[in-house]
């Protein structure tokens, strides 16, 4: 008899929860929410609501001004699988906790997913308010949502990175941006687990090795992402110039308030990317 994969077990229990509870809807795009982020899934329409609690195996949200619930519904012309809040490692979540949603996506039949985040600015060339299309990551967390027996069970475990943030999503990012008169920068985003925010030595180095952005989310997602083939798009809005960067010393209220500007433009960006697709 074949071993017991206890996470192929649990991710099929979760779907099949969350299947039930989108009462038909067939979602083919899914979207992170980042800090800040969350007021895009109030744009669904014919919305359901899933919080995180009521999916098994999944585990709830506790990070400031994230909701953690998901929402089903129409955006841009399509059936959209919104997580209005997201799981970070900081939370005291292990690595294949903060991908079990991006695997639970998967299996509903999601194919694509955007993921989005606040993130500080290392590029001096860039300013607070910005948008930032992913280029590329630097897993600087420490960690791998794919260690272990049952991840590789699931999909081989030896797979490339290479585009893992899909050039032809990021080529359609721009000309949404552009048509849209949004301006946004296009670089490599540096993800790590925080809490703390980072010293201003540590952002010298992360500039030396050729980071343009930093934040504590997404590339344990998207490592999940890419090890079932999902197509991945990155967004990051510069919602601070990261630690030391023109003296900055960056802060959570820093982080909203910038979010809270830039909605607007954030919410058409991602609707006609999706509108696009
Ligand atoms: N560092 C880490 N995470 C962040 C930042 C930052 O400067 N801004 C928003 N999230």
């Amino acid at each position: 008899m074949a071993e017991e994969n206890v996470l192929k077990e649990n991710l099929r229990e979760a779907a099949s929860r969350l299947h039930a509870l989108l009462g038909g809807r067939e979602p083919e795009v899914g979207i992170i929410l980042g800090s800040g982020l969350g007021p895009l899934a109030d744009q669904v329409e014919d919305a359901v609501v899933v919080p995180f609690g009521q999916i098994p195996h999944m585990k709830r949200s506790t990070a400031t001004n994230h909701k953690g619930q998901f929402v089903c519904g129409s955006l841009g012309g399509k059936c959209v699988l919104v997580m209005q809040g997201r799981l970070h490692g900081y939370e005291g979540n292990t690595p294949q906790e903060v991908a079990f949603p991006v695997w639970v996506m998967h299996e509903l039949g999601v194919g694509t997913i955007i993921t989005t985040n606040a993130a500080g600015a290392i590029n001096e060339s860039y300013n607070v308010g910005d948008f930032c299309i992913m280029s590329d990551h630097i897993n600087f967390t420490g960690r791998n949502p794919i260690v272990g027996q049952d991840p590789d069970g699931i999909a081989f475990r030896f797979f490339s990175m290479k585009d893992a943030y899909d050039p032809e999503l990021r080529a359609l990012a721009h000309r949404v941006a552009s048509e849209n008169g949004i301006s946004v920068q296009e670089g490599v985003y540096l993800g790590l687990l925080g809490p703390s925010f980072e010293t201003p030595a540590e952002i010298r180095m992360f500039r030396a090795w050729g980071a343009d952005t930093v934040a504590m989310s997404v590339v344990e997602e998207v490592i999940a992402a890419r090890h079932v083939g999902m197509r991945v798009l990155g967004i990051s809005l510069c919602s601070n110039m990261a630690c030391g960067i023109e003296g900055a010393s960056p802060s959570d209220e820093e982080v909203f308030e910038v979010a809270q500007r830039r909605e607007p433009d954030f919410c058409r960006l991602v609707t006609e990317v999706v509108r696009g697709m």
